[in-house]
């Protein structure tokens, strides 16, 4: 080798860094692709509205974990079911000593829900890591992309391996039907083995989860990319009436005990102690049922599902308490019992300072606007904060609708979303050194 050959070989090794990060830099995921898979997806479960119903624990759930379990394949990612029945795909890091990066959401559906909450993040994830796939781009840490079981019906495979689930959680009946226990089982968890699923703090080098906006700020704003600065808190408590089923021909209107009259003199004052303090909290009575429901009977029981969120838990309680004390004098005026659950709740969680950081730094270097914004609904983002920091990158959601099969994002923002989230990995990944 001659003098010549030795500098240029000296110099390659000098710039190969330089070299590495301007390549990529300029790496894209495949924006059609990502649309084709998540059309490919919404076959499983796909109702006459033009949405999904893919509950969790149902066929169609299976199905579309299966779907996803296969793209993740293709991906080269390493896939596994682990014992609380989250799919995680792993891909080895160059330094086995970090923590892994995690990426992704679920694609369980609410019923009649849309093709787009959940999906997105999960899809996008996929793809993320098959575009680092086929360009060759070894990363420094492991990165595992995890599509969580049964997130609308409380968070609970992220919450299954953060904070746990207790034997009540499990014992829960979820929208499938089923407990918890028995379609943690069903889709591959095995619930005698949770504790092995657990992870500790700090087990994590972080969690960033990209997800629909499922509101209309950003889209009336024109503004590309939400960097989510906190998750709401979530109550969930059913509400029991009990009156007395009599014969609604013969017996008069001063001396009858309706449970469903009661119920509605209380789901008014759920909004009315909802909107009686200012800020941006919210409640909902999404469901009832009444016995024994006919024409001609005067209802004996209603039991109706309470939902109450804030960004802040102590508001969260009040609210909860002032319904309770609302409920107390409804029942002495209307000769009614009304009892609560005891609540089921998912904890507010703030993201990580630097994460909203470095999302927010990186769309910019994308060209994207942005907008630091709290996200009104749930997220596995907020169970995941308890073992490690956690990011949430938003985009549009066309006239703020969600959970309907009017859900829509355009093909444009979820590209978007998904070079973002696969930017915040290369950044994170080259720049994060937690000894420095
Ligand atoms: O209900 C929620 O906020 C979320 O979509 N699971
Ligand atoms: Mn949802
Ligand atoms: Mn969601």
């Amino acid at each position: 080798m001659n003098c010549n050959e030795v500098r240029r070989i000296l110099v390659l090794l000098l710039l190969a860094p330089a070299i590495a990060q301007a390549q990529s830099s300029s790496l894209r995921v495949n924006g059609q692709r990502l649309m084709q898979h998540l059309s490919e997806l919404a076959q499983f479960g796909k109702n006459p509205q033009g949405g999904v119903s893919r509950v969790a624990y149902t066929n169609a759930d299976l199905q579309g974990r299966d779907y996803a379990m296969g793209l993740m394949r293709a991906a080269k990612l390493e896939v596994s079911i682990d014992p609380a029945g989250n799919i995680v795909g792993s891909r080895a890091g160059s330094d086995s000593s970090l923590p892994p990066i995690l990426i992704g959401s679920h694609i369980d559906s609410v019923p009649e829900g849309g093709n787009y909450d959940g999906d997105v993040g999960s899809l996008g994830a996929i793809e993320v890591a098959q575009t680092l796939n086929e360009s060759k781009v070894q990363l420094r840490h492991p990165l595992q992309v995890i599509i969580f079981q049964n997130e609308e019906g409380g968070t609970i495979g992220s919450q299954a391996i953060s904070t746990g689930l207790s034997e009540r959680d499990l014992n829960l009946v979820s929208q499938s039907g089923k407990t918890i226990r028995e379609g943690t089982k069903l889709v591959g968890g095995d619930p005698a083995r949770l504790a092995e699923a657990k992870r500790r703090f700090g087990s994590i080098a972080g969690y960033f989860e990209l997800h629909i906006e499922q509101g209309g700020t950003l889209e009336k704003e024109n503004i590309a990319i939400g960097v989510v600065e906190g998750i709401v808190g979530i109550l969930h408590s059913d509400v029991t009436v009990e009156g007395f089923a009599n014969h609604a021909g013969t017996t008069p209107m001063d001396q009858r005990r309706d449970a469903l009259l009661a119920a509605s003199q209380l789901i008014q004052a759920v909004n009315r102690v909802v909107r009686s303090a200012p800020g941006r909290q919210v409640g909902n009575v999404g469901k009832i049922q009444v016995w024994p429901g006919a024409y001609n009977v005067i209802p004996g029981k209603v039991v109706f599902g309470l939902e109450l969120r804030d960004l802040h838990a102590n508001k969260i309680t009040s609210m909860f308490e002032d319904i309770q004390a609302e409920a107390r004098q409804i029942g002495q005026t209307s000769g009614t019992k009304i009892s609560f659950t005891e609540p089921v709740v998912s904890q507010p969680a703030l993201t990580d300072a630097q994460f909203q950081k470095l999302i927010d730094s990186t769309a910019h270097e994308l060209g994207f606007g942005t907008k630091v914004m709290p996200s009104g609904a749930g997220h596995d983002a907020q169970e995941i904060a308890n073992i490690g920091p956690v990011g949430m990158i938003f985009i549009p959601s066309v006239g703020g609708i969600s959970h309907s099969p009017r859900e829509f994002s355009k093909p444009e923002d979820i590209a978007n979303g998904a070079n973002v989230l696969l930017h915040v990995v290369l950044n994170f990944d080259r720049n994060h050194h937690p000894d420095k």
